[in-house]
Parts: structure tokens; C-alpha cells; sequence
């Protein structure tokens, strides 16, 4: 399992970004890991300079969007050491979503290994100011030149790696979102729980809309009632009802969330008491209006814990806790933020130590 290392030479090296330009996604280190599948089996894993990939106009990625990708984060602590979180978790998320969509797993070990290596290599590029981490999209895609409907029989699997600032331009602030009420992200038995691409490029008519109005974030519905919450189109979705977290339960559309899973179990040890359950969001918006809904927050890999102030459905918009940070969200944003970062100990051994 010996991965094959050809570092970048000093030209092909690029200008690291100051922290204080980095927005999410939008530059890339000196290296990517690279590894391609044929005649069955996995070839050399190597990590190279970062590059453009030359692929045929006629690759099957291209056409039936045969792909899958995870997100995770690196985080700097305070002696300069770098953590992953829960890494482990994206390998056997990557494989879950590889089955699904009829592509090989990757050995979990090797996956982790990989990302470790290339942050080591690239460490410099993780940035060391308050919230800010380096982002890792490992990602599978097919590479077999065909245009016939079949699973592919060629694959790449590759990493990169990029320094972000926060996913949504406001940070740590209360956003908004916008509930989907004519189109739905994913249906019983269809892709919604696989990390793949076209779970994204079918939400991007809602976002667009959304976006339009102002709402940065769509809240998705389920596809049969259209009434029962599912998530947000990059995140998982908790709301405080009565002093009490509530989430939707996983129905096999909803991505399961890392950091969802993290949460639920970071609450219940704050003494919070956590329901998964179905949640219509005729009930929740009776309840933002009664009063007993004090807070809406979204968790993710990338936009960490994110409150939300505002909710659009069906041409109105109702406020959540005054637009502020409610307690509870903040308590949880503390906590699981700490650890990320090192502030606090990390009583549940969730944080891996790349160096
Ligand atoms: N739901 C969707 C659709 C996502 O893209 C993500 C992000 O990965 C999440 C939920 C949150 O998952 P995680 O906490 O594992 O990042
Ligand atoms: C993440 O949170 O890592 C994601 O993958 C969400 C994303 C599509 C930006």
C-alpha cells in the first residue's frame, strides 16, 4: 500500500492565499492523490503535482454521471498539529455510496492514508486563522470510453485539497432557506442517501430560484407527501421544539450526515434530548409561530453548524428566534467547534492525527 510520491517542482508550485482571501473552494494545493482502477483491480496510488485531467469527450462520467465524492476537513490546533474528524466515517460513507452506485470500494485504510499523506505534503496550505480549515474532496469518477448504459469498467479515484473560509459568506450568523414546494431532491429508493453528483445538479434549478429571492440554502420536502423535512441541499437539518433537538430520521433520501451523527451524540451528552423523526413542516411552521420552535440549525462537513433565521415556504416567510443565534445552537457550535479545532478536549476520540 506504498504510495508513490512525485513532488511539485518550484514552478509548478503556486502562491498560497492569505487566510483573509479564502473563500470556500476556489483554490487548490501543490499536490492531488490519484489512483485508477482497471481489469479489476486497483493500480499504484500516487500523489503528483496537481493537474488537469486529458479525458476522452466520449468518458462515461460524462454522460451518465457515474460519480461519487465525499467532504471532510483538516483542522489546525492550537501546538500546530493537524486533525482530521472522524475520517473513517467518509471512507465507509465513500463505499456505501460506491456500492450504490455500481462502482469498486476503495480499502478505508488506504483512503485515510491518502489524505494524510497529501495533507502532509501540503500542510502548509492549512490555514491557522480562527475558523478557517482545509478542505479534502476525495471523489471516484468513471473513466471508461463508451457510450452504452453499463457500469463502467475504468475509474479514477483522486483527492485534492483546498484551504476555505466559511461555506456561507455571513459565517457564524443566522441564514436563510428556502422550502422547495414544487421540485424534490430525492425519492424513496433512488440516489439520495450516495454522495453522488447528480443528487447536486438536481437541486440546482430550487437553488437557483432561491437564490433569486435571497435565500441561500434550499430546505428539501420528501418527494411522495411533499410535507415531511428532509434536509437542507448541502446540510442536515435540527430544530430546538420545547427546549428538545429534533431532526428528521434517515428514510434512505437523506444523506446521513457525519456531522448530523456527531451532533445528536455530542447533544444527548449535554443532556439535550434528541428525537429523530418525521417532521412535517406544516407542524414546524405552527410551532415557529406559537413560539415553542425556538431554533432551526443546519449541520454539515462544510458549513459546520449553521443557525437559521429565516424560512420561505409557499410565499411566506417566517422568522426563527428573531433572526439571532439561539442558545442551544450556539452551545452545540461551542462544543463540537472546540473539539475540531483542539480548544477542547476531545472526550468522544473522534479527532485523527495527521502529524
Ligand atoms: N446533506 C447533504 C446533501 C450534504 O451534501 C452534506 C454534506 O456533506 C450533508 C448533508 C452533511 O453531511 P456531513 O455532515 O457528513 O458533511
Ligand atoms: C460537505 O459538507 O462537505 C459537502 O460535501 C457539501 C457540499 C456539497 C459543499
Amino acid at each position: 500500500m506504498d504510495i508513490e510520491i512525485q513532488l511539485a517542482t518550484e514552478e509548478q508550485k503556486k502562491q498560497k492565499p492569505a487566510d483573509s482571501v479564502l473563500e470556500f473552494g476556489k483554490k487548490f494545493t501543490d499536490h492531488l492523490f490519484e489512483m485508477e482502477y482497471e481489469n479489476e483491480r486497483w493500480g499504484t496510488p500516487r500523489i503528483v503535482p496537481y493537474h488537469p485531467f486529458t479525458l476522452d469527450p466520449a468518458t462515461t462520467v460524462f454522460h451518465y454521471g457515474q460519480e461519487i465524492f465525499e467532504g471532510m476537513k483538516a483542522f489546525r490546533h492550537p501546538d500546530d498539529s493537524i486533525h482530521l474528524f472522524r475520517p473513517y466515517k467518509n471512507a465507509e460513507r465513500f463505499n456505501r455510496s460506491a456500492e450504490r452506485m455500481s462502482m469498486p470500494t476503495v480499502n478505508k485504510d488506504l483512503f485515510v492514508k491518502a489524505i494524510t499523506e497529501l495533507i502532509r505534503l501540503d500542510n502548509e496550505w492549512t490555514p491557522n486563522s480562527p475558523g478557517m480549515t482545509l478542505y479534502i474532496r476525495p471523489t471516484m469518477i468513471a473513466t471508461e470510453v463508451a457510450l452504452g448504459v453499463h457500469p463502467s469498467n475504468r475509474y479514477l479515484f483522486y483527492i485534492i485539497l483546498s484551504p476555505v473560509g466559511s461555506y456561507f459568506k455571513t459565517g457564524f450568523k443566522p441564514t436563510k432557506v428556502y422550502v422547495a414546494s414544487t421540485h424534490v431532491r430525492a425519492t424513496p429508493g433512488g440516489t439520495g442517501e450516495a454522495k453522488t453528483g447528480g443528487n447536486y445538479a438536481a437541486t440546482l434549478w430550487s437553488q437557483q430560484k432561491a437564490k433569486n429571492k435571497g435565500y441561500p440554502q434550499v430546505l428539501w420536502l420528501d418527494a411522495i407527501e411533499r410535507r415531511y423535512i428532509e434536509e437542507a441541499g448541502a446540510m442536515n437539518v435540527m430544530m430546538v421544539i420545547d427546549g428538545e433537538v429534533y431532526t428528521p430520521a434517515l428514510d434512505g433520501a437523506i444523506l446521513k450526515g457525519i456531522t448530523r451523527e456527531s451532533v445528536i451524540e455530542l447533544a444527548r451528552t449535554l443532556g439535550y434530548l434528541v428525537h429523530e423523526e418525521s417532521i412535517d413542516i406544516n407542524d414546524l411552521i405552527a410551532k415557529l409561530e406559537d413560539g415553542s420552535c425556538s431554533e432551526i440549525f443546519c449541520v454539515g462537513t462544510a458549513a459546520s453548524i449553521t443557525p437559521i433565521g429565516e424560512i420561505y415556504y409557499k410565499e411566506k416567510v417566517y422568522e426563527v428566534n428573531g433572526s439571532e443565534i439561539g442558545k442551544i445552537t450556539q452551545h452545540l457550535y461551542d462544543e463540537l467547534v472546540g473539539i475540531q479545532f483542539g480548544k477542547i478536549p476531545d472526550r468522544f476520540n473522534w479527532m485523527y492525527k495527521v502529524f
